[in-house]
C-alpha cells in the first residue's frame, strides 16, 4: 500500500512564495514521479490557514493570481495530533487521513524556525530534515555565532543586543561597536533573505541601519565586514555520517547578495532559487575549498543539522580567512540544482532525505524517555517543602 506523505509549505512567513517552490521543485515532482506514495499537499496560507487538496500539488495552482479567490473555495483542514498526524477535512462529507510521514518545505519563520518541527515530534511521526533544536538555533543569528564559537568555528567579529538594550545602554553599546572594524553589517537576528540589512561605512549609516533593524526584530546584531569578498555556500546531506555537494559561489552583481538575486531572478527556470547566478562549483583555491569542507561538516555536526541543510561561508581573498556565515536548515528547492551536479537527481534526494527521516524516527523510538517513580505517591503534601 502506498504511504501518505504530507508536504508542507507556505506559512507566515516573508519567504512564504519561495517555500511554495520548494514544495514543487524538487518535492512533489519527485515524490509524485514515484510510485510509493500518496502525495498531501498541505499548505498553509499567509494568514496561518491550513489547506489541503490535491489540486495543490500543481504548481500551476499558485501561479494563478486568483489563487487566494480560488482557496475560498476550498474548506480548512483540521489537525488531530493524538495518535499520529491526522488531516481532517470537516463538513458533511467529513473525510480523514492518516499521515505516515512529512516533508517539511517551509523556509523562515513559522516553519524552518523550529515551530512546524516541534509539532511533528509531538505527532510522533517521522519528519524529513533538521530536527526542532539545529532548526531553531539555525533562525537565530546570534545563537548560531555563539555555539559556533564555543566550538572554535571561526566567524564575523560582532556585538548583539536587544531593542530594549539599546534604548538603555546606547553609549555603552556604541563604545563596543566601535572596537568593530568600518564597514559593519547591521542585521535583524531572525529574518532571512537580506530583509532589513544594512552595510554601513560610517557612524552616520551604523545609526540608521541599526534603527532599520530594530524595526524588524527585538534583536540585532552589528557585525564586522569581510573585505576582499567571496562568498560560497556548500550543501550537505546526512545524518551521523553526512556528504557534501559542490562548493558554490553566487555571482550577485550588486555589493550585497540581495532577495531579487537570490530568488526573483532565479525563480524563472525550474532550477530553482538562483540556479544561473552562481559559479558551479566555485573556483576558488584548493586550500580554500578544503577549509570550506571541514568548517561545513564541522558546523553541520555542532549544530546537530540532519536530513539536509546549507553551510553559507564568508572569505576573505587577500588574508585567506574563511568565515562560517549562516546555516539554512531548509536550502531553497533544497539546492537541488547543486545535487544534481554531483549525480544526485531530485528522485534520489527525496528517497535519500525519507530514508535518513525514517532513520532517525527509528533510533529516537530506542530512546528512553519515561521512567517508573514513586513522586505522586509520595507527594502532594505541602507546596513549601520544595
Ligand atoms: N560580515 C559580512 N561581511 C561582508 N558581507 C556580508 C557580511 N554579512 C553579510 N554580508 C552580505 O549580506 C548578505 C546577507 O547577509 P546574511 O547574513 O547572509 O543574511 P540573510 O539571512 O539575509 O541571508 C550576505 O549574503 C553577504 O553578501
Ligand atoms: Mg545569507
Amino acid at each position: 500500500m502506498k504511504k501518505n506523505i504530507a508536504v508542507i509549505f507556505g506559512s507566515r512567513s516573508a519567504e512564504h512564495d519561495v517555500s511554495i517552490l520548494t514544495a514543487h521543485t524538487p518535492i512533489i515532482s519527485s515524490l509524485l514521479a514515484m510510485s510509493d506514495y500518496d502525495v498531501w499537499p498541505v499548505y498553509i496560507s499567509k494568514k496561518g490557514v491550513w489547506y489541503c487538496d490535491k489540486v495543490m500539488n500543481e504548481l500551476s495552482f499558485f501561479k494563478n493570481d486568483n489563487f487566494e479567490n480560488e482557496l475560498k473555495k476550498l474548506k480548512p483542514i483540521k489537525m488531530a495530533l493524538n495518535h499520529g498526524l491526522e488531516i481532517i477535512w470537516p463538513g458533511v462529507f467529513s473525510k480523514k487521513v492518516n499521515i505516515d510521514i512529512a516533508f517539511p518545505a517551509t523556509h523562515g519563520t513559522y516553519g524552518e524556525d523550529g515551530s512546524l518541527m516541534g509539532l511533528l515530534r509531538m505527532a510522533n511521526i517521522p519528519f524529513v530534515g533538521c530536527d526542532l533544536f539545529a532548526s531553531a538555533v539555525a533562525m537565530d543569528k546570534v545563537l548560531t555565532k555563539q555555539i559556533m564559537s564555543a566550538e572554535n568555528i571561526p566567524i564575523a567579529p560582532y556585538v548583539w543586543f536587544t531593542k530594549h538594550e539599546w534604548k538603555k545602554n546606547q553609549e555603552a553599546l556604541r563604545k563596543k561597536i566601535s572596537e568593530l572594524k568600518y564597514p559593519l553589517f547591521i542585521k535583524p537576528v531572525h529574518l532571512g533573505s537580506s530583509i532589513g540589512i544594512t552595510k554601513a561605512k560610517t557612524s552616520q549609516e551604523l545609526e540608521n541601519g541599526i534603527e532599520v533593524a530594530l524595526h524588524y526584530d527585538d534583536k540585532i546584531l552589528v557585525e564586522e565586514g569581510v573585505e576582499n569578498l567571496i562568498e560560497v555556500t556548500l550543501p550537505i546531506m546526512g545524518n551521523e555520517t553526512p556528504t557534501c555537494a559542490l562548493i558554490e559561489r553566487p555571482l550577485n552583481k550588486t555589493e550585497m547578495f540581495d532577495f531579487n538575486d537570490k530568488y526573483l531572478s532565479g525563480g524563472k527556470n525550474t532550477e530553482g532559487a538562483n540556479a544561473q547566478y552562481s559559479e558551479l562549483p566555485a573556483n576558488i583555491e584548493p586550500a580554500l575549498s578544503q577549509q570550506v569542507i571541514e568548517l561545513g561538516r564541522r558546523a553541520y555536526h555542532t549544530i546537530g543539522c540532519e536530513g539536509v541543510a546549507r553551510i553559507d561561508f564568508l572569505i576573505d581573498n587577500q588574508t585567506k580567512n574563511v568565515y562560517v556565515n549562516e546555516i539554512n536548515t531548509l536550502p531553497g528547492s533544497l539546492y537541488i540544482h547543486n545535487w544534481r551536479k554531483v549525480g544526485v537527481s531530485g528522485v534520489d534526494l527525496v528517497t535519500k532525505l525519507i530514508l535518513l527521516a525514517n532513520e532517525r524516527f527509528d533510533s529516537q523510538k530506542n530512546i528512553t524517555h519515561a521512567f517508573k517513580s514513586d513522586i505522586l505517591k509520595m507527594g502532594g503534601g505541602n507546596k513549601t517543602q520544595e
